[in-house]
């Protein structure tokens, strides 16, 4: 992937060519994490335009990711809102530049969205948050972007944007009570959604049992390694954002990581040691719960989507 930023211009000539007229307006963006791909086979008259052709789009390396964007409509007949769809993400961790990373974000932004519902795969801080919750993120924590590591780093490509962007508005607060709105009337349960605050760690690699109590002690409800780019981008457009996460697996579980004195002396002893389980986080888990919930993700992201106002 080249440092060198090609012009949207481009990008959007390229979308042009492939795109019909009618849905190169879209209202509403949305990204699709991990395993959340089959998010868009409600699309109708979509058209899938791979990454591989768009100037400025990386290769997504990620199991589980698809690598196009996607055009159409979601809703019913009586509301039929034209959206585009990223299907795969990039992450700074792939070796992607920050400017890659929210390349896209702004392409859609030039395209016209007003609003962006971003969805994730998440391990949970919070033990009160089960495995399969919907997390509405409500505030986010985010290290990276605090030690330097800020997708706004560098001059300003557009003086008409704020270079001191506020963050403490950027989660909707109008746009998630839409979430809530849409899981009221599919009548899901009220256990599938919670509300949190997301905590951003730039991967590859998991946390450790230390790191994850560290993010919790500081307010994370969950971690996960995207999002956080693509939604300081948005801001600095002023789309509208909400981020759907689901909670795949537990990060924080107390006293699953003491020491193993106390085992050692029990099988010395030879007392029944009251031997403890070692839990190790794997892609293929992650995956799995996606692909498990993903349903009710579609269901819900395509409601929202029909409670968007015009
Ligand atoms: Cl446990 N950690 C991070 N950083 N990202 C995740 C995750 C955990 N589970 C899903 N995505």
């Amino acid at each position: 992937m080249s440092s060198q930023q090609p012009s949207f211009a481009s990008t959007i000539d390229t979308l042009r060519e492939y795109v019909p007229e009618d849905l190169m307006h879209p209202l509403v963006g949305i990204v699709c994490g991990s395993g959340l791909n089959s998010l868009v086979s409600n699309l109708q008259s979509s058209v899938l335009v791979g990454y591989d052709i768009l100037p400025g789009f990386g290769t997504s390396t990620v199991q589980g990711h698809r690598s196009s964007l996607a055009f159409g409509y979601l809703g019913s007949s009586t509301k039929r809102v034209p959206v585009v769809a990223m299907l795969g993400r990039f992450h700074p961790y792939e070796g992607h530049t920050m400017a890659s990373v929210v390349y896209p974000i702004r392409v859609m932004a030039k395209l016209g969205i007003k609003r962006i519902l971003i969805t994730n795969a998440s391990g949970a801080l919070n033990p009160n948050l089960d495995i399969g919750t919907i997390v509405v993120i409500q505030d986010h924590l985010a290290l990276p972007n605090m030690c330097g590591f800020n997708p706004l780093i560098g001059p300003q490509t557009d003086t008409s944007l704020p270079r001191f962007l506020p963050l403490s508005n950027a989660y909707s607060r109008d746009f998630r009570k839409l979430v809530f709105k849409a899981a009221h009337e599919l009548q899901l349960p009220n256990d599938a959604l919670a509300e949190g605050v997301y905590a951003w760690v730039s991967g590859p690699s998991y946390e450790t049992p230390a790191e994850g109590r560290l993010l919790r002690l500081a307010g994370g409800d969950v971690v996960g390694m995207s999002t956080i780019p693509e939604v300081v981008a948005a801001r600095e457009m002023d789309i509208e954002v909400v981020v759907l996460s689901l909670v795949t697996n537990k990060v924080v579980i107390p006293d699953k990581y003491d020491s193993v004195r106390e085992e050692f002396e029990a099988e010395l002893t030879g007392k029944m040691p009251n031997k403890k389980q070692e839990y190790v986080v794997s892609h293929e888990e992650v995956l799995q719960m996606g692909k498990q919930k993903a349903e009710v993700m579609k269901t819900l992201v395509e409601k929202i989507v029909e409670l968007v106002p015009n």
